[in-house]
C-alpha cells in the first residue's frame, strides 16, 4: 500500500500519489497516460484525474501497478477498478493488469478460444483473476516468451491444469513445464498458434503469433519517446545482433497488433504494419543502434 510519507516529490497536489516504492516499469504511464508521468527515476502524478474516465483509468493503474506504488485518498472505487480487469484489447483478446513485481511490471494477456484459453506471459496471482479466467472457460495453455515474464505461471497451471510452453532455453526459469519449444524454427504450438524463437534479448525468447496478433514479449513494442516500433539494445540481456536478426525474420509474418511484456501496444492495419516493421529494420541497422 503506498504510503503519503513516501510520496514522489515531483506529485501534483490532490487525491493520487505515486511514492518511492516505484520501480518506473510504465504500467501506469500505460494505462493512464493523461495522469502520470516520468521523473526519470520513478512515475509520479503529473495531472490529477479531471474526469470520470481519467479517474477510473487512473484506479485501473492503481490495481495494476506491481508494487503497489500508486496511492488514492478516496479508496471506495477501487472494488470496482479490480472488476475491470482482465481489460478488453481487442474482440477475445485481454490484457489481464495486475502486472507482477517478478516480471518487472510485465504485462501479460488472455486469449479467448473454443479449443481452450490462452494465457500469454504471466500476472500476479490473485484470486479475482482466477476467478474471472474461470468464468471465461478456464485456461488450458500458458504460454511465456521468456524467462523474465513466467512470474505466477505456475499457479495459475497448477489451478487450471493448464499446460505451461516454453523455449528449452529458457527452462530454468520453469523447469517443470509441460511442452518445450525446441530449435530455431516457427513451430505450431496449438492449431492456429505459431510459436515463433526470436533469440536476442535472451536465447530463447520467443514470440506467439495468433491470427493478427503478435504477442511480442520483450523483443519489440512500441515506444512512445520515438512514435515507432522499438528494440533496445540496454535491455538486451543476451545476443544484440541476435535480436536484429529475429526483427528481421519477422518481416516473414502478417500482424496486426503488437502485444508486448514492456513497452506500449501497437495496432496498425497489416500493410501499415509492415511498413513499421521496415522503419524499425531501419533504425535499428543504422549506426547510431
Ligand atoms: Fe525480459
Amino acid at each position: 500500500m503506498a504510503e503519503r510519507r513516501k510520496a514522489v516529490r515531483e506529485n501534483v497536489e490532490g487525491p493520487f500519489f505515486v511514492d518511492t516504492t516505484c520501480i518506473d516499469c510504465d504500467t501506469c504511464r500505460q494505462l493512464a497516460p493523461a495522469t502520470f508521468g516520468e521523473t526519470g527515476e520513478f512515475s509520479f502524478v503529473r495531472s490529477q484525474p479531471r474526469d470520470a474516465a481519467q479517474q477510473r483509468a487512473a484506479l485501473q493503474a492503481l490495481v495494476a501497478c506491481p508494487t503497489g506504488s500508486i496511492g488514492a485518498s478516496d479508496k471506495s472505487a477501487i472494488p470496482a477498478a479490480v472488476r475491470d480487469f482482465p481489460l478488453p484489447v481487442a474482440p477475445r483478446v485481454y490484457y489481464c493488469g495486475f502486472n507482477s513485481p517478478k516480471s518487472f511490471g510485465g504485462n501479460s494477456y488472455f486469449v479467448e478460444h473454443p479449443a481452450g484459453n490462452w494465457l500469454i506471459d504471466s500476472p500476479r496471482f490473485v484470486e479475482h483473476l482466477a476467478r474471472r479466467f474461470a468464468e471465461m472457460g478456464g485456461l488450458r495453455y500458458i504460454f511465456l516468451t521468456h524467462r523474465d515474464d513466467v512470474a505466477d505461471a505456475a499457479k495459475y497451471a497448477a489451478r487450471f491444469g493448464a499446460a505451461r510452453i516454453i523455449h528449452r532455453h529458457e527452462l530454468a526459469s520453469q523447469p517443470d513445464a509441460e511442452h518445450v519449444v525446441e530449435g530455431s524454427e516457427a513451430v505450431h504450438v496449438a492449431p492456429g498458434f505459431l510459436a515463433i524463437p526470436t533469440p536476442g534479448h535472451t536465447r530463447g525468447h520467443c514470440v506467439l503469433l495468433h491470427r493478427e496478433f503478435l504477442f511480442s514479449g520483450d523483443h519489440i513494442w512500441w515506444s512512445r519517446a520515438r512514435g515507432r516500433l522499438s528494440a533496445s539494445r540496454d535491455v538486451c540481456w543476451y545476443n544484440w545482433p541476435l535480436q536484429v536478426q529475429s526483427v528481421e525474420l519477422l518481416r516473414n509474418y502478417d500482424f496486426e497488433w503488437v502485444l508486448p511484456g514492456h513497452g506500449e501496444r501497437a495496432h496498425f492495419h497489416a500493410v501499415e504494419m509492415r511498413s513499421q516493421m521496415q522503419r524499425l529494420a531501419a533504425a535499428l541497422a543504422a549506426p547510431s543502434q
